[in-house]
């Protein structure tokens, strides 16, 4: 007789795609998730670090260059067998990954100024962050890589958005 792994070889375990601009709460929404279902969490820039993806300092980006050729069969590898909350400012490179939804976190300009600023953003990166969440390129980014049915845009601006984002993700678990 055959065993369940050999009639059903999928796994069904799921992968969640957290996506937003910095500031938008992938971070803190991730770690709530991750505390209260089995989804482990996935930071891909901590990913890409551990992995020596990281390639040199972009001094006007303030931050490291990722080698993409290097990081992205790695990603498709280690997602392979689902159970992750994969947290991310975009998602192109996550596009052949499995990932079975994908969270696109909105925040309203006003709130995500101050928690930009309260991150010591300011200048240059302050308004380029501002201008990627009022021009929803992260949405845009998203609608170009993945199926729609498989995006969820949500807002994240305040204690119950969270709240409510957190028994999003359970209630799509247990489906
Ligand atoms: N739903 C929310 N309501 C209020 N503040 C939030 C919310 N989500 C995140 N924050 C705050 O916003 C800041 C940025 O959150 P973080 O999770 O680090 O964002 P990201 O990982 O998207 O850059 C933090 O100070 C965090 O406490
Ligand atoms: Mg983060």
């Amino acid at each position: 007789m055959e065993s369940a792994s050999q009639l059903y070889p999928e796994n069904p375990k799921k992968n969640i795609l957290l996506v937003g601009t910095p500031g938008t709460g992938k971070t803190t929404l991730a770690k709530r998730i991750a505390a209260v279902t089995s989804l482990t969490h996935l930071e891909v820039g901590k990913f890409a670090e551990e992995h020596n993806c990281l390639g040199s300092y972009d001094e006007q980006l303030d931050c490291f260059e990722i080698e993409e050729e290097k990081l992205i069969p790695l990603l498709v590898n280690a997602l392979k067998p689902g159970g992750f909350l994969v947290e991310y400012h975009g998602c192109e490179w996550l596009a052949s990954c499995k990932i079975d939804l994908v969270l696109v976190l909105q925040t309203e300009t006003a709130p995500l100024y101050d928690r930009l600023k309260a991150r010591g953003y300011s200048g240059r990166k302050l308004e380029e962050n501002m201008e990627c969440e009022i021009m929803q390129i992260i949405l845009d980014e998203a609608y170009s890589f993945f199926d729609e049915k498989l995006i969820w845009v949500v807002p994240s601006n305040n204690e119950q958005d969270l709240e409510e984002n957190v028994e999003r993700v359970k209630r799509f678990l247990e489906t």
